[in-house]
């Protein structure tokens, strides 16, 4: 059995982007420190290198960036190159797909520039190779010829700062991941923090939203602030056609309903990855491979987009022998 999905919607669901929201998530993207709401422990780290670069009148060290998708990593790094005052190159790991692409970025890299690598984990490993000197010793070493012929040529680079960004610092090569003086790990955010986010960008996308509104927003965004600005601005969109003046619950709940989100905040593909598990196999344990199979899916993306949410929230149990259904999950199919 296969349960399908088409790709857009996979990239749409849960935490991905999609092409209209990249350019469409810049109008809400927090621009410095004061407007990123949580994630405490990553910006005071953050914050001290910063400070500690400016300070030494050196490039920051690198840094790696890891978490599901729609946390703010990609935020983050555009605030960091901003409080250096520093150039942002920003570049998609699995886009570069010769050693000689990376090797004109870094060559063209002002002194203390940060280059941000969205996806790091999916670079090819023969590219990843030239970032190990570079980051270490601002030296590109390059090797030109085969056999006894070969030589190597090297370049010496600005230093500039790396920040790499990935769903699971795990998915690193280890001599990559060893080469990042910090390792910094996202987490999902509390109701709270994203009410904080809905509250500051309810002027942003000019509408006014209840306190109520507000709370069943955040207690359907999966945690994720991506999720959040998406429900916002649906409800906003209803609010504009029902002609009301401010964002009530109702609306709120009609728009998720549109959205296929649950009361618990879980989507179509989260409540399909469950019911597989309960309906196909027993309720588990089923290997994750099986499971991929059966929901015709991507390892990595159960892994990183789908998994973490579910983990966390209790839906989902990771044992030895697989995975398997809470009775939590039970309870809410
Ligand atoms: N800490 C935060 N405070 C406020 N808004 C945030 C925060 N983190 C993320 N966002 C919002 O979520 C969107 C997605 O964040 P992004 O940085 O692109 O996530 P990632 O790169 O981890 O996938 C941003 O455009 C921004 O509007
Ligand atoms: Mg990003």
């Amino acid at each position: 059995m296969e349960v399908e999905t088409s790709t857009i919607e996979k990239r749409f669901l849960a935490g991905g982007t999609t092409e209209r929201e990249k350019t469409s998530d810049e109008g809400l993207r927090p621009k410095n420190f004061s407007e990123y709401i949580g994630q405490g422990k990553v910006v005071q780290n953050i914050e001290v290198m910063v400070k500690s670069a400016k300070i030494r009148n050196e490039a920051m060290d690198h840094a790696l960036l890891s978490g599901p998708p729609g946390l703010g990593k990609t935020s983050l790094a555009m605030i960091i190159a901003d409080a250096l005052d520093s150039e942002l190159h920003v570049i998609s790991g699995p886009a570069i797909e010769k050693k000689g692409d990376l090797a004109a970025i870094l060559t063209n890299l002002g002194e203390r520039d940060v280059l941000f690598i969205d996806e790091i984990h999916r670079m090819p490993v023969a590219v990843e190779e030239i970032l190990y000197s570079a980051m270490e010793d601002h030296r590109l070493d390059i090797v030109i010829g085969q056999g006894p012929s070969a030589r190597t040529m090297k370049i010496d680079l600005n230093p500039f700062t790396l920040i790499g960004a990935t769903t699971r610092s795990g998915l690193l090569s280890n001599p990559l991941r060893d080469r990042f003086m910090a390792h910094l790990h996202f987490d999902f955010y509390q109701t709270e923090e994203l009410q904080q986010i809905i509250e500051n960008n309810q002027s942003k996308l000019k509408v006014k939203v209840e306190e109520q509104a507000k709370i069943s927003i955040a207690d359907c965004s999966r945690g994720t602030p991506r999720i959040a600005n998406r429900i916002l601005r649906r409800v906003r969109d209803f609010a504009l056609v029902e002609g009301t003046s401010s964002i009530t619950s109702e609306q709120v709940k009609k728009s998720l309903e549109l959205m296929e989100i649950d009361q618990l905040g879980l989507d179509r593909m989260d409540r399909k990855i469950l019911s597989v598990i309960k309906d196909y196999y027993g309720g588990g344990p089923v290997g994750i491979e099986a499971l991929c199979a059966t929901l015709s899916e991507d390892r990595s993306t159960i892994e990183d987009v789908y998994e973490p949410y579910l983990l966390k929230e209790g839906f989902l149990l990771r044992t030895p022998r697989g995975r398997e259904i809470s009775d939590k999950s039970r309870a809410h199919l």
